[in-house]
Order: structure tokens, then C-alpha cells, then sequence
């Protein structure tokens, strides 16, 4: 094996005000199958991650929350931490970016920065609120695109035309926060200039990351780098600039910086050098991060380093988005799943394993195919793989005591194809092909189904005379059943642990690969993986259809902009609209009223008997006494009602359904009649 290394891995920090979605989970899963196959290498490797906690978003949604921010950071760390655990996601620290350490390091980078010049302050004009008294990131202003005259539009780019500007062209700009129309007002900003770092970019950007992602970088190099804006003004959740009244740093400053500071606390934590790490050239360092996110690792982050002095990443390692069913996920379609709403319906190992199916370390997108998820984890995980250890393991402890017998030279020709595949499958970890690492040990799963197949020890087991036989044959599957398991502990660790179990270990490395089990007892098998049901799939998508919710803005008040022009549809507040698939829900039956009686001590009860046809008879209790005195009165009558509302236990009994009614609840009942269906009119003759 090759020399123990030092290697720090980060995945990017998510923002703290949003939930981890399977999108997300293209990026965590293959950091930590990467990881985790360097640890079980031996390798000193550390992955560390926090939740990336500053900024205007963040700030203003605590705000409408009424609680502090850092209030609100605290709950969904606890809440992405809670999620990452449940996919398998080992970090060695998960921390945040509003820490100490982190205010230390990104203050000791800004006076680095300002050291070698790269520090400049420029004037310009920006929009500010009057009534909100803050000055407007592009998100948080709209107006009339200055290119196609689309209204309504973002202020940094237009919807419709695709056109990009600067927030103070729009047209007719109101805040989207409270509809008042802003005002220009000049603010100082700082920028951190990048042409100082031109030539180390354009050097050191091809040498660290893939060449479609560092072609897509160097499109900027013909001319003179612009600089890059660092600076907020207040208020502003984030750390302040020191020496400058009301200046913050712009989250993406401290964003990257956070991965230090996770690293350095991470270190103190465990008694380690910060700079046997992050400054040791022998070191190396990656990072995982989407391609939205390049520009931040591979242009200024970089640069940063390079200012301030400190080693720059080994690699940056760029993958594509995900697609669901080809498209783009999308909360109408149901398809943007959070990370919680998958587990309330399937297993962290089935997406580990579809996953890793599709990982390449190319910046491509990547689709999870509904259909092909539950195929691929029914017939190859189940079906091949895991099936020949619950087979094996079970024939064996039911009817041979349990005792694995010797491998014979057949079956040592199986063991042998299985184990010689692992030099090739530690390159496909390590070269992040992740793919080809679960076609190659479905190629194994093949051979071993075919040896299992040929030699039927499920009939040979029947016969005591071949019981001998049928032991070796159960030794060589949950040999190459242990071998493919040990392959797959990077993607699969709950399900490695334990069918690490079976064999009595307790935990694998690489190097367990080497070790035959002969003559020796294995343990019960414990369930490793079953069948997951399409109908938990369209379970998890009907979850994850978008209900129509506050879009947290408010419609343009024309009032507030002295610009009469066409008011949007005002949004009604989420608890006051029922959804489509909502409505859709309910079953609404006529049905014929058999017994209507009062009920004792209750003024306002009538217990109905409803004969609801197809589905028998219902006892609902309606709250409608006082309309009608002598209950009496409607029976025979038809009514409308709920037939699938969840059943209600009253003090008086249990209602199973909703008679709906129709009138005006007056005083004394007023004139509420039950709603029933119009006899269709007898056609005039
Ligand atoms: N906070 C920044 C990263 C700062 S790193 C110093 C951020 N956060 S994020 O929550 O929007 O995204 C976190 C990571 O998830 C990014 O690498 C991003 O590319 C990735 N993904 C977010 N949505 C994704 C998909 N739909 N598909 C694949 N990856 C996705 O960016
Ligand atoms: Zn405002």
C-alpha cells in the first residue's frame, strides 16, 4: 500500500437558511464515499464542513422568524447535521462560519489582503431603502428590465430576455421587502483587485482542476481582471471589516475561509498541528463543490490564499447538478425532495448506492431516473449482491450449524477473480469513478450467481449426504459476498458494519481484502438491504409537491412608488389556500339521512345515520341542533358529505365524516340547510 498521506477534504458549506435537498446530497455523498475510502486506506484524512451562516438572506429571514440569527443558525445546524448523519455522512467536524476562529482568520486575510495592495475602496452608486434603511442586494430589489421591459424582474438579471445589468437600471425599482420605491444613494465598497493575481491564476488554475472547468475560467483572461466587490454595508449579518464604519464582509469572503476555520478547530479539538495540515506542502487539500460555485474556488479563493500566505488546494474537484427524470428539480413537478421528506419514505443506503451507480468526476449532470432507481437497487444491490449473503448465511446457519467449511479449487478461482479486482476498484476510488466501481462489483455479483445457480445448493442442502458439499459451496458465496462488501464500505458503511457482523469482525480496511474465512462460525445475518416499492418513490414525490406558500415578498404598492402602474396579484397567505391535490383529497358522497336524533346534554349536536351506498352505513354528529329543532325533519333528505375524513372521537361518540351545509348561521341556527343534490328537471314533453 502506498505511503501514508495527509489529506483534507471539504465539501462546500451550505447556506444556513435553506434545508439539504437530494441535490445537495450529489455533492455530500461522493465527498464522503472519497473519504471514507481514504480512511479505510489507512490515510490521515480529515473532512471537515459547517454551515455557511452570514449574510442578507439569513438576516432577514430571522427577522420575519422574530428571532435572532444567530438563533436561527443554531436550529438548522442541528437540523443539517441531523440530516447528514442519517445519509451516512461522516464529517470530522461540522462547524460554522460565524465562530472565532473564523472572525480571526478572515480579519488576518483582509489585512494580508490590504498588505500586498490588493485592497481598493470605490465609490458607486447603489439603492437604498428609506423606509427598510438598508441599502439593497440585487435580490432584494425588482423593477422593469432595462432591456426587454419585462416587469418585475431581479436586479441583477432578467427572467425573460436573460439580459444582466446593475440594480439602479431597473426600471420603476421597488423593495421587495416592503414595495417602496429606493433611492441612489452613493456607498463606499471595497474591492479585493485580481489583476495583481493574473498570472498566478492563469498558471495555477489549469494544474488544479478539471480542463472543461478551467477553460470555462481563463474565458476572463484576455483582459484585465476586475476586482472583485468584498464589502456590505449595514445592517449586515456577517463579521464587520475592521476600520470601516458599517462595512461588512460579503458572505462569500468568509465563506471559504470557513473551511480553515473548521479545520482549525477541528485540530484543537483533537490535539493536532493546524499547520501539519492546511501548511504542510506534503499535505494535499480538496475540495468538493458544485459548478455554480467555481468561479469562488478557483478564481478568488485562490487568490486569497495566495495573498494571505497560505498553501492553495491540491485539487478542486467541480460535479454537475442533478436532474430528476431529466429535468431540473422542481418543487411543482415534486421533484425538488428535501433530504428529511426521502427518509420519511426510503433508506439513506438506497440513494448511497443509486448514487454511487452515477457519479463520474466530471462536471456533467447527473439524473437520478425514478424508474431506473428502484430497478437498480432492486435487481443489482438486492438482488444479486445481498441476496447471495442472505441465501448463504441463512442455509447455513439453519441447516449446517452455522460453520464455514474450506474453499475448494474451483471456488478458489471465484475468490481470486473477486479479489483481484481491488487494485483496479482503489483506483476507480480514488480517481472518483464511481460508477465503474459498482459495475465492477456487479460483475463479480454475476460470477457468483452463476457458481450459486450451477451448484443449487438450496436442493443439495436437502440431501445429507451432500452436506459437505453444499458448505464449501456456502463458503465461496460469503467469501465473495464478503469481498464485494468489503468494495462497497465507502458507499455502503451501515450495511459493511454489519455484514462485517456475519463474520464476526469489526470493522474492515483495505487490507481485510486479504483474509479468507474458513472453518469458523459465522454470527446470524442481520438484515442488510430489501426491496425498496415504487410506491414509497411516488410516495416521497406526492410529499414534495410544491402547497403554494408565502413567496416572502410583498406585491408592489403603487402607493409606495408613486409610480402608478399595475399592481401584482397579491398572494393570499398559505394557511387561507387549499392546493389542488389538497381539494383533490377529499371524497365528497351523497348519501341518505335513515336516523337523525338529538344527543343528550349537547345544544348543539345532531347524530346522523347515513346510508353512504358502496361504503355502508356512517354515523356522522353535525353541529346544526339549533337549525333544526325537530331533527325529524331530515330524515329522507339526501345530503352531501366527507366520506374520508379521518375519524372523530367526540365525548358523545365517534363522527366519521363532514355533512356540508349551505346558508347563513344566523342567530338562532339561521336558515343552514344541508347540501343535496338538484333531481335533474323532468324534459318538457
Ligand atoms: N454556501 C455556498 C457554498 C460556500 S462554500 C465556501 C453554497 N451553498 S449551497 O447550499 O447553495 O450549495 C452547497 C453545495 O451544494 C454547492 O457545491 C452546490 O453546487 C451544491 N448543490 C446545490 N444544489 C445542487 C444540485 N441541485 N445538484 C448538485 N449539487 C447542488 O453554494
Ligand atoms: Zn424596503
Amino acid at each position: 500500500m502506498d505511503k501514508k498521506r495527509t489529506i483534507v477534504v471539504t465539501a462546500a458549506l451550505p447556506y444556513a437558511n435553506g434545508d439539504i435537498h437530494i441535490g445537495h446530497l450529489l455533492e455530500y455523498l461522493q465527498t464522503d464515499f472519497w473519504v471514507r475510502f481514504q480512511k479505510m486506506r489507512g490515510h490521515d484524512c480529515v473532512f471537515v464542513c459547517a454551515d455557511d451562516t452570514h449574510g442578507t438572506p439569513i438576516m432577514i429571514r430571522a427577522k420575519k422568524e422574530g428571532i435572532t440569527p444567530e438563533e436561527l443558525i443554531a436550529r438548522t445546524h442541528a437540523i443539517h447535521l441531523k440530516d447528514f448523519t442519517d445519509f451516512e455522512i461522516a464529517f470530522d467536524n461540522y462547524y460554522s462560519t460565524n465562530s472565532p476562529e473564523n472572525k480571526a482568520f478572515s480579519e488576518e486575510f483582509f489585512a494580508a489582503m490590504q498588505k500586498a495592495g490588493a485592497i481598493t475602496g470605490r465609490v458607486a452608486p447603489q439603492l437604498y431603502c428609506e423606509h427598510c434603511k438598508m441599502f439593497l442586494p440585487d435580490r432584494y430589489v425588482k423593477g422593469t428590465c432595462p432591456k426587454c421591459h419585462a416587469e418585475h424582474q431581479y436586479g441583477d438579471s432578467c427572467d425573460k430576455c436573460g439580459s444582466t445589468y446593475a440594480a439602479e437600471e431597473l426600471g420603476a425599482p421597488y423593495c421587495t421587502q416592503c414595495g417602496a420605491a429606493p433611492v441612489v444613494k452613493d456607498a463606499e465598497q471595497l474591492y479585493f483587485e485580481l489583476e495583481p493575481f493574473h498570472r498566478f491564476l492563469q498558471d495555477w488554475i489549469p494544474q488544479h482542476t478539471a480542463s472543461d472547468i478551467a477553460n470555462k475560467m481563463l474565458e476572463w483572461f484576455g483582459e484585465p481582471l476586475r476586482g472583485w466587490c468584498i464589502s456590505r454595508a449595514a445592517p449586515y449579518f456577517g463579521f464587520a471589516i475592521p476600520g470601516y464604519k458599517d462595512r461588512y464582509f460579503y458572505v462569500w469572503v468568509d465563506a471559504p475561509i470557513g473551511y480553515l476555520a473548521s479545520l482549525k478547530n477541528w485540530c484543537s479539538k483533537n490535539g493536532r498541528d493546524f499547520n501539519d495540515y492546511w501548511q504542510n506542502p506534503a499535505a494535499e487539500r480538496y475540495h468538493f463543490i458544485g459548478k455554480d460555485i467555481a468561479r469562488f474556488h478557483c478564481q478568488f479563493w485562490p487568490a486569497m490564499l495566495h495573498a494571505a500566505g497560505y498553501e492553495k488546494p491540491t485539487g478542486v474537484f467541480v460535479h454537475g447538478f442533478l436532474t430528476v427524470n431529466g429535468e431540473k428539480m422542481a418543487k411543482t413537478k415534486g421533484t425538488f425532495v428535501n433530504a428529511r421528506t426521502y427518509l420519511q419514505y426510503l433508506p439513506a443506503w438506497a440513494m448511497r448506492y443509486y448514487y454511487s451507480c452515477k457519479l463520474t468526476p466530471t462536471a456533467e449532470d447527473m439524473d437520478l431516473n425514478l424508474d431506473d432507481f428502484a430497478q437498480r437497487v432492486n435487481a443489482d444491490l438486492v438482488g444479486k449482491i445481498t441476496n447471495l449473503a442472505s441465501r448463504g448465511a441463512q442455509m447455513l446457519n439453519k441447516n449446517l450449524g452455522g460453520r464455514l467449511g474450506t474453499i475448494d479449487e474451483e471456488g478458489r478461482a471465484l475468490v481470486e477473480l473477486a479479489r483481484s479486482r481491488a487494485g483496479r476498484i482503489a483506483e476507480l476510488y480514488e480517481e472518483r469513478k464511481f460508477a465503474q466501481i459498482s459495475a465492477e462489483v456487479t460483475k463479480i455479483a454475476d460470477a457468483a450467481n452463476q457458481y450459486f445457480d450451477a451448484k443449487t445448493p438450496w436442493k443439495t442442502i436437502k440431501d445429507e449426504a451432500l452436506h459437505e458439499a453444499t458448505r464449501t459451496v456456502l463458503t465461496v458465496i460469503l467469501n465473495v459476498f464478503r469481498i464485494m462488501a468489503i468494495y462497497l464500505k465507502p458507499i455502503l458503511p451501515e450495511y459493511a458494519k454489519k455484514a462485517a457482523r456475519l463474520f464476526g469482525e469489526d470493522d474492515w480496511t483495505w487490507s481485510s481484502l486479504e483474509k479468507d474465512f474458513e472453518n469458523v462460525s459465522i454470527n446470524q445475518y442481520e438484515y442488510l438491504a430489501t426491496r425498496i416499492d415504487q410506491k414509497q418513490i411516488d410516495a416521497m414525490i406526492a410529499a414534495s409537491k410544491e402547497k403554494p406558500a408565502e413567496t416572502g415578498e410583498v406585491a408592489h404598492e403603487s402607493r409606495a412608488s408613486k409610480n402608478k402602474e399595475k399592481k401584482i396579484a397579491q398572494t393570499p397567505p398559505a394557511k387561507d389556500i387549499v392546493a389542488f391535490e389538497d381539494f383533490e383529497k377529499l371524497d365528497l358522497r351523497v348519501g341518505t339521512v335513515i336516523a337523525c336524533e338529538t344527543v343528550e346534554k349537547s345544544a348543539k349536536l345532531l347524530k346522523f345515520t347515513i346510508d353512504a351506498g358502496a361504503l355502508g352505513v356512517k354515523t356522522i354528529f353535525s353541529g346544526i341542533r339549533q337549525a333544526y329543532p325537530d331533527a325529524q325533519e331530515l330524515v329522507g333528505k339526501q345530503v352531501l358529505f366527507i366520506a374520508n375524513l379521518a375519524p372523530r372521537k367526540m365525548s358523545v361518540g365517534v363522527s366519521e365524516g363532514m355533512i356540508l351545509y349551505a346558508g347563513e348561521p344566523g342567530k338562532d341556527g339561521g336558515v343552514l340547510s344541508p347540501l343535496a343534490p338538484v333531481p335533474p328537471a323532468t324534459p318538457a314533453t
